[in-house]
């Protein structure tokens, strides 16, 4: 009785070992990413920083997500091969750690960026990525700068008006007193 319910624990501890065992194999794929939410202006670029690590060359797939839109960007292999879909084949650029860079931003970008590492031996890990893009209101700018250059104009001629104005009223007050006393004009001239 004794022997076999050795033998029991001697099979719990095997039957342990092997789940220890595939859970490590399971989770020998590891995803480090030092930013997972991003904002950026139309126009702009992004990169998508990963560091991707596994037992031998993993399979590294992008996909973008938004509302019920679900896309494939690219599948690579570090060194074997490389492809990316046709719509995104000019803006994206791939890098052996996974990540992705993403140029020339639009609108319609905004969304979620998936990426799915699978490794030889079958098994994989998503990470999910946030991407906000903003739109700048260029004709808004246009607007703000030629304001700014009329007011600094305006501003401009109001004090060369103002000292103008003070000038020649100056020079009235130096006339009149100099025609009220035309003896003492040496002493009464006001330095202009
Ligand atoms: C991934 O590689 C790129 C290019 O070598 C590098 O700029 C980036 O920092 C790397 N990402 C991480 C998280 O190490
Ligand atoms: C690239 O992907 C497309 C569509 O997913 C597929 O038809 C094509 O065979 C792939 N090319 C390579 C070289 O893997």
């Amino acid at each position: 009785m004794w022997h076999f319910r050795l033998w029991e624990v001697q099979d719990v501890a095997v039957f342990l070992s092997i789940t220890l065992y595939m859970c490590h194999l399971a989770g020998a794929i590891s995803i480090h990413s030092p930013q997972r939410s991003l904002t950026r202006s139309v126009q702009e670029d992004v990169f998508f920083s990963l560091d991707v690590s596994c037992i031998g060359i993993p399979t590294i797939q992008w996909t973008f997500m938004s509302g019920a839109v679900s896309r494939t960007i690219g599948i690579w292999q570090p060194g074997v091969y490389t492809n990316i879909t046709v719509d995104y084949s000019s803006r994206v650029q791939t890098f052996n750690n996974g990540s992705m860079g993403l140029s020339d931003l639009r609108l319609q970008d905004a969304g979620y960026y998936v990426v799915t590492v699978t490794e030889a031996a079958g098994s994989s890990k998503d990470a999910g990525f946030v991407l906000k893009v903003n739109e700048v209101l260029y004709e808004d700018l246009q607007y703000l700068s030629v304001s700014a250059l009329a007011l600094a104009c305006l501003t401009g001629l109001l004090m060369l008006a103002t000292w103008l104005l003070d000038k020649a009223y100056r020079k009235i007050v130096a006339w009149r007193r100099r025609k009220q006393m035309p003896a003492n004009d040496a002493t009464e001239l006001q330095p202009l």
